[in-house]
Order: structure tokens, then sequence, then C-alpha cells
């Protein structure tokens, strides 16, 4: 409809409704501006990118920990975000919260839950039995349809990959000193990926139970 009072020049409505080309470069620009009010903020406040009080880096073997974690696939079937619903806290604990993955990279939050979500699986066990359980689901959930790994128990941790690794995590803002780097590959001597993999789930979600 056309209404006299506003279609004198300008950019008026009218225009704009029967022009394809503007109305996509305007919906465009609305959805660009729109975009960038809702995400430029969270680069800059601090309940996004400062830790929450207590989050420590991970130790080096956390840190050889979480790549098993990552290079087994772990992620494939367990999040590790816990959503603000009534029925996520009941089961899982306080909601997850952005300042507890600042020294995470990648994250791991994923949506995939053919487990349950881990993001406080910290402390809930005892190593002993994350240790039967990674050898073995099916010893203490008989109904587990998880796969075991077994071999983590063989493999020695490759520590001789740590310190850089640990630098490419500084360079992304987690605040390790240089002795911690130089000594990350003599923290893992003799320890397997099992007992790296237990020092990371233990290490999650506790700083906020
Ligand atoms: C094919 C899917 C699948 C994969 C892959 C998988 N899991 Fe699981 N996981 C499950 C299921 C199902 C359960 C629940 C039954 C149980 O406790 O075994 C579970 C339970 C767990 C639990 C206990 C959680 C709790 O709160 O009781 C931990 C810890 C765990 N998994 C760690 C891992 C780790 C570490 C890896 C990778 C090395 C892994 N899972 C890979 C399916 C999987």
């Amino acid at each position: 409809m056309s209404n006299p009072s506003n279609s004198g020049g300008g950019l008026s409505h009218e225009k704009v409704e029967t022009s394809n080309f503007l109305m996509i470069v305007l919906i465009l620009l609305v959805l660009l501006f729109g975009g960038m009010v809702e995400i430029v903020p969270l680069f800059f406040q601090k309940s996004t990118t400062e830790p929450v009080p207590g989050l420590k880096p991970y130790t080096a073997l956390q840190v050889a920990g979480r790549d098993i974690y990552v290079r087994e696939g772990c992620y494939n079937c367990h999040s590790q975000m816990i959503r603000p619903f009534r029925a996520e806290t009941l089961r899982y604990g306080p909601y997850s919260v952005a300042g507890e993955f600042v020294y995470d990279h990648p994250f791991q939050w994923g949506s995939k839950r053919t487990g349950p979500d881990l993001a406080r699986v910290g402390g809930k066990y005892s190593d002993d039995w994350h240790r039967i359980h990674l050898i073995n689901p099916r010893d203490v959930v008989p109904e587990s349809n998880m796969p075991a790994y077994a071999w983590l128990e063989k493999a020695p941790v490759d520590g001789d990959s740590l310190p850089a690794h640990m630098r490419g995590l500084r360079q992304l803002g987690a605040p390790y000193t240089d002795e911690e780097i130089a000594k990350a590959t003599e923290d893992v001597k003799g320890k397997t990926e099992l007992d790296a993999v237990i020092a990371y789930l233990q290490g999650m979600g506790i700083h906020r139970k």
C-alpha cells in the first residue's frame, strides 16, 4: 500500500518493500548489526572471559589426559556442559558457566549424550573406580554400552610433546610459568595414558560444586 506521506523521495518503505535488492541488503545489515551487538560484548564481558574463582589451568598430566580424551573420541558420547534446566541441575549439579572453560582450547561442550554429561564428574568416583571402568565399563556398570579402553593402561604418556603444547596454551591465556612448562615432561614420567585420563576426569567441574 502506498502511503502518500512518505512516498516522496528518500528511502521510503515502499521503495524498500518493492525492491528485492534493497530489501536483502538492508535485512543483511540489520542482522549484521544485531549479531555484533550480541556477540562482541561477550569478548569483553568479565563473566565470559574471567576464570571462575579457584579455576586452575590443567596440570601437565591433565593436558595429556585431555588430549587422549579428544583422540579417543570420548566427546562423541559425552557432553561437558550442564544446561540451566532443573532436570539437568538435579542430575548433574550446578549448571555450567563460561568462566569455567577459559583454559579449554578447544572446549568439549558438545551435545551428544549417549553417556552422561561429564562436566561435574570430578570427585564423583574414586580413581580406582575410573581405572576399572575405563578398562572394562561392564565390571562396574553391568548394563553399560561404553567401549572398553584397556590399552590406556599399557600406553606410556608422551611427555616430550607437552612443553610445546603448554606453551601453545599459554599463548591462548593459560598462566603457566616457564618453570611449570620446563618440568612438564618430568612430571608425567612413568605415568600411563590411563593415569592421565583419570587426572583429567577428576579435575572436571570441581571448582563450582
Ligand atoms: C559409545 C559411547 C561412549 C564412548 C565413546 C565413551 N563413553 Fe563413557 N559412557 C558411556 C555410557 C553409555 C555411560 C553410562 C554407563 C557407564 O557408566 O558405563 C558412560 C559413562 C562414563 C563415565 C561415568 C559417568 C558418570 O557420571 O557415572 C565416565 C567417567 C566416562 N563414561 C568416561 C569416558 C571416557 C573418558 C571416554 C573416552 C576414553 C568415554 N567415556 C567414551 C558411553 C560412552
